[in-house]
């Protein structure tokens, strides 16, 4: 798959490592930074990130900030973006099959780099049940719509 990454000034580091490991899954990586620790602007990211999934030109994103939660909150906002924000793999398994999630988000200043990792594999690998489950993605995106 074509996963982008996208990230603030808490999290270059991270980033790196968590890339990293994402193409030793055999993934390509969109890393659209930052690459630096200098202070930026997370919803800059967050949303340039979710264009791209939004438009197909990825198949699915990772965003990282300080908690994670500012980065999701920008990339939500695009239509047809759905980002949780995940501490533990339990979840990040659960948002693809339950929710569709098509990004993920968590905090630099939150988790650390291994269990960074088992989160992104939880989310990776797990796959959209569809079913009951498709109906609450379709009021998901009414919402949307009334918007
Ligand atoms: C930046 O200091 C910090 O506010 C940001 O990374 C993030 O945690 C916001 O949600």
């Amino acid at each position: 798959m074509k996963i982008v990454i996208a990230n603030d000034h808490a999290a270059p580091e991270l980033k790196f490592e968590i890339k990293e490991y994402i193409e030793s899954l055999g993934h390509e990586v969109i890393n659209i930074g930052t690459d630096s620790s200098e202070s930026c602007n997370y919803p800059e990211y967050g949303e340039k990130a979710a264009r791209m999934v939004a438009s197909g030109e990825a198949d699915l994103g990772v965003l990282i900030c300080g908690t994670g939660v500012g980065i999701s909150l920008a990339a939500n906002k695009v239509k047809g973006i759905r980002c949780g924000v995940c501490s533990e793999p339990t979840t990040a398994r659960l948002i693809r099959q339950h929710n569709n999630a098509n990004m993920i988000a968590f905090g630099a200043r939150i988790v650390g780099g291994e269990l960074a990792k088992d989160i992104v594999k939880a989310f990776l690998e797990a796959e959209f049940q569809g079913g009951r489950h498709q109906i609450r993605i379709d009021m998901i995106s009414a919402i949307e719509n009334k918007n």
